[in-house]
């Protein structure tokens, strides 16, 4: 964090929109300059990076449009892949290296070493090398399972949207049944969360939410046929691979529940019969007490920056603030937007010590692929009662910006594909004094020094 506070690095909101567009556009690039290093080859050094990193996309039925298993497939696509590397456009995994936390779960960035080896290979010719120095090929779990189940095994619980056809053109759709959950007769806390579109439906279902509707109480306003509705499920759009619970927090499944779907298609060409989106969720033992833990809730918290209208060829920058009475940890950062949004920072600003913090940024936006950043236990930043959240959202609606389908057009806020939104998805455990003090000790105990000067305590990586 204190990269942000330096006067090296002014903090992001004193800036003129005009250069943040220069500082942000497109984040750090590792460029190779110089000697490239002689002898890279493709079986050696270039094979494994793919196998680890690209394969599971590249690969034929898999979501990518091409297949880069063996040399004689990559060699083609030899000069775009350097392109899509050194732009870190590819692995789609977009967050801005260098500036705030750099420590994430599931986080599928290529190093800035892999990314030389792969533009030194090309700057050399992009050669075989000896096919004896291949890697063994590796095993791949099959398309339209779920991939948090390489981690946790199959998904305890599986909620399934009804059946929904999708015509081939037309409009934004909007799809909202609501689905009886099987297998949680009482209350249970969750280890981890993944939506998942179906194999035929994933160009077109672009966001489904999910929320618990518990039965009502006597007395509960607000009843649909007799269930009240009881926080977020999940948030799922584009291209994320899910959720994962901090062991010391209770992301609670209720008893006896239902689960409202709202779900976004957007048709894509291709009629898409009886369309079903599943959420696997796995759940913590049975003998994990949800009183005993703190909670764990999915939001946005009205961090949004209002309505807004970006004009024709204009930019626009918005900013949301919330506040909490209480002290919490910040255990994940997803920010949503559309076609105009470029980039998303959040900050946090303690009014007590007059400092604020850049905790994440992402600059190189990409609408194609939405990801939950989270943070890794020991980093996540931990926030006294009456800190700020700040997050910040720009939009670019010039010819600019590659994804702008048409710069003449007024974009105001909504929830077409063609309009746009200012909020992100954050998962907060919610501390009491006690649990704010103890995770702050644990983590000095772990990391004595440097003591960063605020109480953030985040800047441990
Ligand atoms: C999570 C899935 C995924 C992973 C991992 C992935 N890709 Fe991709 N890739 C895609 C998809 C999908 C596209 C199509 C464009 C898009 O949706 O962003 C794509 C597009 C590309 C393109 C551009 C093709 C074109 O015609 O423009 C290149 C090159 C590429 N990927 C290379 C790579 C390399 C190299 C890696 C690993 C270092 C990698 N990708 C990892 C899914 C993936």
């Amino acid at each position: 964090m204190r990269q942000c506070l330096s006067p090296e690095h002014p903090s992001v909101l004193s800036l003129p929109f005009a250069t943040l567009a220069v500082l942000f556009a497109g984040g750090p690039a590792v460029a190779v300059t110089g000697d490239p290093d002689p002898a890279v080859t493709f079986a050696k050094d270039v094979a494994p990076i793919l196998q680890q990193s690209c394969q599971v996309c590249h690969q034929v039925g898999a979501i990518g449009p091409m297949s880069l298993m063996t040399y004689e497939e990559v060699r083609p696509w030899a000069d775009l892949i350097r392109i899509q590397v050194e732009s870190r456009a590819m692995p789609p995994y977009h967050y801005d290296t260098g500036v705030g936390i750099q420590k994430l779960k599931h986080d599928s960035r290529l190093s800035d070493d892999e990314i030389r080896t792969i533009s030194s290979w090309v700057a050399q010719g992009a050669v075989m090398g000896n096919p004896a120095d291949l890697p063994p090929p590796v095993e791949f779990p099959k398309a339209g399972v779920f991939r948090l189940a390489e981690e946790f095994g199959e998904p305890d619980v599986i909620v399934r949207s009804t059946p929904y056809t999708v015509p081939a053109n037309g409009q934004d759709l909007w799809w909202q049944p609501t689905v009886e959950v099987e297998g949680i007769p009482r209350d249970r806390c969750i280890r981890a969360i993944e939506t998942k579109p179906s194999v035929k439906g994933r160009a077109v279902a672009h966001h489904a939410n999910s929320v618990w509707m518990v039965p009502a109480a006597p007395g509960d306003s607000g009843s649909v046929n007799g269930y009240v509705r009881q926080g977020r499920l999940s948030e799922y759009a584009l291209g994320k691979l899910g959720e994962v619970v901090p062991g010391d927090a209770c992301r609670l499944a209720p008893a006896d529940a239902r689960v409202t779907w709202d779900i976004h298609y957007y048709p894509a060409g291709e009629e898409v019969i009886d369309d079903q989106v599943e959420i696997g969720i796995w759940l913590y033992p049975e003998n994990f007490n949800p009183e005993s833990l703190y909670s764990q809730t999915l939001a946005s918290y009205g961090l949004q920056g209002g309505d807004f209208d970006i004009p024709p060829h204009g930019k626009l920058m918005t900013q949301g603030f919330h506040a909490f009475d209480h002290p919490v940890r910040i255990d994940s950062f997803q920010p949503h937007g559309h076609l105009r949004l470029v980039g998303k920072s959040l900050e946090i600003f303690n009014p007590q010590t007059g400092r604020r913090e850049l905790i994440s940024q992402v600059s190189n936006w990409n609408p194609g692929w939405h990801l939950s950043h989270i943070f890794e236990d020991d980093v996540a930043p931990l926030m006294p009662a009456g800190a700020v959240m700040v997050l910040t959202a720009w939009y670019d609606n010039t010819e600019n910006n590659r994804f702008n389908p048409d710069p003449d057009q007024w974009v105001g806020t909504g929830n077409r594909t063609g309009d746009e939104m200012s909020h992100a998805w954050i998962a907060i455990t919610h501390l009491d004094q006690a649990g704010y003090e103890r995770l702050l000790a644990e983590r000095e105990a772990k990391n004595p020094a440097p003591v960063p000067a605020s109480r953030f305590r985040a800047a441990a990586n």
